[in-house]
């Protein structure tokens, strides 16, 4: 794989690059499509990377299936298909990892430690195998943006992310993988994810809500109503950059990234609403 980006660059072809971890749905095409749209070549890699799922996460049982991501690779006109083994990836001695400390511990990173690292390092091995220009992500997955901007920033990697708008179900829910997890019912509750979120949006830029307590307290009030009581793990009001708190939502000026997790059933599904306050 790094012979064939290595002559791709040399013949100065712009080289551009999706990582999945595969069952390809919109999302992954939205940003195979952008790739496509700018690079001359495309390379997607799939690889369910075992070191940012924790011990006690759904590695095993998350959904696998080459032939149909094969298919849904070439019909978005990706040009090659990385697809390692976690021995090739990691072998049986593998010591080196990159971390971006407190970023990687906020958020997610309370609920998932060690996630984060495991994504920043196999991002960068990906990124030094396939050695893109432009590396394409979803803003889905909103702190997974942050922690790769800021390790590309802080490493100096030669590469720049593309980030891409979420992709959504008719009903608003966040396309994703995980998703085939969820029954159809819960699939239809789930719809309630995205309009809290739209309307905490409102309500903000309107400056309905003075601070973050309130923005957190309609929306458990709202998603509770489909998920259960307790079904809401975190809500956060943020900045963008470094993912901290903000308490004076009046105030504020500036991104606000209001991000969250919540579980329908076992099922745990992330999701986020970015936008600014001037
Ligand atoms: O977003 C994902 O699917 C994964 O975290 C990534 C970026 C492919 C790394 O394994």
């Amino acid at each position: 794989m790094q012979e064939i980006a290595e002559f791709f660059r040399r013949a100065g072809k712009t080289v551009g690059f999706v990582p999945t971890m595969g069952f390809l749905h919109e999302g992954h095409v939205a940003l195979m499509l952008a790739a496509r749209d700018e690079c001359d070549v495309v390379i997607a890699s799939i690889f369910v990377n075992p070191t940012q799922f924790l011990p006690n996460e759904d590695f095993e049982q998350y959904p696998r299936d080459f032939l149909r991501d094969f298919y849904i690779c070439k019909q978005a006109g990706v040009d090659y298909i990385f697809n390692p083994s976690a021995e090739e990836m990691y072998g049986a001695n593998f010591k080196t990892y990159v971390n971006v400390d407190d970023l990687s511990e906020k958020l997610e990173g309370k609920y998932r430690p060690g996630h984060f690292k495991g994504v920043s390092t196999v991002v960068m091995k990906l990124f030094n195998i396939c050695k893109p220009h432009y590396s394409y992500f979803g803003q889905k997955d909103a702190q997974q943006v942050s922690v790769l901007k800021k390790t590309v920033k802080d490493l100096n990697l030669d590469t720049e992310l593309r980030i891409c708008d979420t992709i959504r179900e008719d009903n608003g829910l966040a396309k994703s993988s995980r998703n085939t997890y969820l029954s159809e019912q819960q699939k239809e509750d789930a719809a309630v994810i995205n309009k809290s979120l739209q309307s905490a949006k409102e309500k903000v830029l309107a400056n309905s809500f003075t601070d973050a307590e309130e923005v957190k307290r309609e929306m458990i009030e709202m998603i509770e109503i489909k998920a259960g009581e307790g079904s809401v793990q975190y809500i956060a009001v943020t900045d963008n950059e470094l993912l901290n708190d903000i308490e004076d939502l009046k105030n504020f000026k500036g991104d606000v990234l209001v991000s969250l997790a919540v579980y329908f059933g076992k099922t745990r599904l992330i999701d986020n609403i970015l936008f600014t306050k001037k």
